[in-house]
């Protein structure tokens, strides 16, 4: 053998190693591959055990050839064994937490909208087309803007309609969106056209229908000669922009402090169209919308003369809403921190936008 040859098998066995090493898995594999290389019977080692067989004066060059190659081999298989270590001690480790490896993981779903959402933010538009502005109040509301400015006074019995959380210090959690409407006349006057989206609390023991959380939509327009026709081509165009076909509505008296005269607004129930189920107890309609025209007390608590001025308000039940806008029929999966209940609204939601 001369070195020529040496040196081709040497480039062999370390293109081998090469290729071979990093395959590895186990410490138990590195092993037999150490014996299969640098092993007394291995490929190396039987080369170097061959070394006594070559003529004398070529010994010592070849020699240090296979040395050489050995050593950086043998390297080679102690970082490999360092590596391998490593990783079987991390899952010793993981396996005495409990941690299975092998198990599947679980599928990331992208992200939704919550039907409330996408709800509000379609009635956003619709009132933005409409030069409404789109107006906010605090959750944590005085007694004040959630009662006496809207007529409602301490001793009124219609206080006990809205069963409210109160905090020890007098405020409470807002009963409805209708604060706003005050805040809203205090803040710019008339004329005014602003809706306000918005959460609410009341003091309710859940059930499939009822909630103690849940959100409004207040709206409010104030201008000179504004009558019950205004409210009632509005609500038309607003419940046949959400539900994309002409609604039959009706109008029946109903009474709230702060508008005169007061309406309950019934839509044709979307659930059967008006032949009658469950949901809308067989009668084909379902209260949708509260509305009235603006009290003359609450305009004067807003700063605004009622001789001058009149307007319309209506108090629309979003959560309501997106129940009837998506056949959800148990309210407790809005505010559900177990998520799969909203699962197949989800879609629809974003699907809507
Ligand atoms: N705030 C009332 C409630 O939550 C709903 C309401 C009724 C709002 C009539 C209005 C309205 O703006 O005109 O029960």
């Amino acid at each position: 053998m001369n070195m020529d040859e040496l040196q081709k098998i040497i480039d062999d066995i370390r293109a081998e190693v090469r290729e071979q090493i990093a395959q590895l898995g186990s410490l138990e594999e590195l092993k037999q591959f150490e014996a299969r290389i640098t092993g007394k019977k291995g490929r190396l080692g039987e080369l170097l055990s061959s070394i006594g067989k070559v003529a004398k004066e070529q010994r010592a060059a070849l020699g240090g050839l296979l040395n050489s190659a050995k050593q950086e081999v043998q390297s080679g298989i102690d970082e490999m064994r360092e590596r391998l270590q490593q990783a079987e001690h991390h899952a010793e480790q993981q396996a005495d937490v409990g941690l299975d490896l092998t198990l599947p993981g679980r599928v990331l779903r992208p992200g939704g909208v919550h039907p409330v959402t996408a709800v509000q933010w379609e009635v956003e538009a619709i009132f933005e087309r409409l030069g409404f502005t789109i107006e906010a109040g605090p959750e944590l509301e005085s007694d004040h803007y959630n009662f006496e400015a809207l007529n409602i006074p301490a001793w009124h019995p219609a206080r006990d309609m809205q069963d409210t959380f109160w905090l020890t210090n007098g405020y409470l959690l807002r009963t409805h969106t209708s604060p706003v409407q005050v805040r809203s006349m205090e803040k710019f006057g008339p004329p005014l056209r602003c809706i306000v989206p918005g959460r609410c609390f009341r003091y309710e023991t859940i059930d499939a229908s009822h909630e103690n959380t849940f959100f409004q939509c207040e709206g409010l327009m104030i201008d000179r000669g504004i009558s019950v026709a205004n409210l009632i081509a509005v609500m038309k165009l607003l419940l046949r922009e959400v539900f994309h076909r002409d609604v039959r509505i009706r109008l029946r008296p109903g009474y709230f402090p702060f508008v005169e005269p007061g309406f309950e607004l019934d839509m044709n129930c979307a659930i059967c169209n008006g032949s009658g189920c469950p949901t809308c107890k067989r009668s084909g309609w379902v209260e949708i919308m509260p509305c009235g025209m603006v009290h003359p007390n609450v305009l004067r608590h807003g700063g605004i003369d009622p001789a001058e001025w009149t307007g319309f308000a209506f108090g629309l039940g979003l959560t309501r809403l997106a129940m009837m806008k998506y056949g959800i029929s148990d309210i407790r999966v809005m505010n559900s921190g177990d998520l799969r209940g909203l699962q197949p609204y989800e879609r629809l939601g974003s699907f809507a936008l």
